[in-house]
């Protein structure tokens, strides 16, 4: 069977994107567990500071970092690609008619889905153009005091807030993406759907409020 008859496969579609979408998943639960570090302090030195380790310790190990990286553009870009056209490729198989009687709790999960999705793309290059590259808040950026450059980034309200909003959106794309994943990858009956829709929530959860709690901590003066 040829690359092309599989992209046809609104199955293979919905395939790929649960695989990147989980992938995906794995990437923000070890990001946002490295990330809880914060909570540890600062050290001694910068040097000597935990989170400043460990961002040491990824870029003495570039087969793992970029590894990594490679993975997770691949992923994402993927998982955009296939999202446009199975939205495209379900537009124009469904019969006029039925569009009109469309469910209407499926067609706002969908819209919330894309609308999530974007917006996380929208965070996703701010977040990379702050704390990665240091293009914006150039000021703020104290690389490779990456505790530095997070403490003084949150100590700003509205960058705080930004971040916020951002993982509530992640929140709401991740319960979703999760069940849906699950469901796709063969968990159809519906005797686990509501244990899927509880997975969803709690890893959801897991990994939006390990994010959220450090602009609070920063903003509540726990992390200082
Ligand atoms: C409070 C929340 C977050 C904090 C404090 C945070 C912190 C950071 C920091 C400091 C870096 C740069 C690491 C370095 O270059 O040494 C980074 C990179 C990154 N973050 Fe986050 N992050 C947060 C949330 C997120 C979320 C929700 C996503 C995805 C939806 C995300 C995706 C990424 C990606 C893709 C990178 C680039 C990784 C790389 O350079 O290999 N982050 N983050």
């Amino acid at each position: 069977m040829s690359v092309c008859t599989l992209w046809r496969s609104s199955i293979v579609k919905k395939w790929l994107v649960a695989i990147t979408g989980l992938v995906m998943v794995g990437f923000l639960l070890g990001h946002m567990a490295g990330n809880l570090q914060m909570f540890l302090g600062r050290g001694p030195s910068p040097e000597a500071t935990k989170i400043n380790e460990y961002a040491a310790f990824l870029k003495a190990n570039p087969a793992l970092l970029w590894g990594t990286r490679i993975v997770l553009l691949f992923s994402v870009l993927l998982h955009i690609v296939t999202t446009i056209s199975l939205t495209r490729q379900n537009r124009k198989a469904r019969p006029e008619s039925y569009a009109l009687r469309a469910s209407v709790a499926s067609n706002l999960a969908s819209r919330t889905m894309i609308f999530g999705g974007l917006t996380l793309l929208f965070y996703i290059i701010y977040h990379l153009l702050h704390f990665t590259l240091g293009c914006v808040h150039q000021e703020l950026f104290t690389y490779p005091d990456v505790y530095q450059t997070v403490l003084s980034s949150f100590q700003i309200p509205l960058i705080s807030g930004v971040y916020i909003v951002a993982q509530i959106a992640l929140y709401f794309h991740l319960v979703h993406g999760i069940s849906s994943a699950g469901e796709t990858l063969g968990v159809s009956h519906p005797r686990y759907r509501e244990c899927l829709n509880r997975i969803g929530i709690a890893t959801a959860t897991l990994i939006c409020g390990g994010f959220i709690s450090i602009p609070v901590g920063v903003l509540t003066g726990l992390i200082s």
